[in-house]
């Protein structure tokens, strides 16, 4: 099965006139937020090609289609002056010795940051900018990683729990997939010993 986007409340497209102050509250222990807008899903087919071992993906997705990675968010109006959050949650694994991530993507408005605030568990937020700038930032239970402009950015879980993070960004601020799709990142984390291990990504173009 593909992976899948729920909206659980049609009024995703709120209007800027419309928007009130609001709160919400984050279930750890459930992994969930109160009243989310969506809910999506992405499972290990939505992620062909982006593991570095093949040869492990095809033998773990002939088995089943696991679900790799969670994200509930409060949508606001996509628009300037607002901002977009949710909770994020990567769960433990490896395909091969690599360590289960998210897609990671670059804005579609380039220059729009990110704020990534880990809840529980153990991960890196793997990060690079188009001019060949990469970083990766250890994530533990509060600490906040800073995702400037420019930095395509996807969380990786090295630990043997679910990674759980509040993320927030700027509403207008868009996903590009596609250029991380094609090229992928320029650096991994891979599983060497027990302990996780940055090496250079041999398929990227
Ligand atoms: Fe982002």
């Amino acid at each position: 099965m593909k992976d899948f986007v729920q909206t659980v409340n049609s009024t995703m497209k709120k209007e800027k006139n419309k928007i009130k102050p609001f709160t919400f509250k984050i279930d750890i222990v459930n992994k969930t937020l109160s009243n989310p807008d969506s809910h999506i899903v992405r499972k290990l087919s939505s992620m062909k090609g982006q593991y570095l071992d093949e040869t492990s993906y095809d033998e773990m997705i002939k088995k089943e289609d696991t679900v790799l990675y969670e994200v509930y968010e409060k949508l606001v109006p996509e628009m300037e002056g607002e901002l977009i959050q949710g909770l994020s949650i990567v769960h433990p694994g490896k395909v091969g010795k690599e360590y289960f991530m998210t897609k990671g993507h670059f804005h579609s408005v380039l220059e729009t940051a990110e704020l990534y605030f880990c809840l529980k568990g153990h991960g890196y937020m793997m990060m690079e900018t188009p001019e060949g700038d990469w970083s990766a930032e250890e994530l533990l239970p509060y600490t906040a990683s800073y995702v400037p402009g420019r930095w395509a950015h996807r969380s990786i879980n090295v630990g043997n729990e679910d990674l759980l993070m509040l993320f927030v960004y700027p509403a207008h601020a868009g996903h590009n997939y596609a250029t991380i799709e094609t090229k992928g990142f320029r650096k991994l984390i891979i599983e060497d010993n027990g302990n996780p291990k940055i090496i250079d990504n041999p398929k990227w173009k």
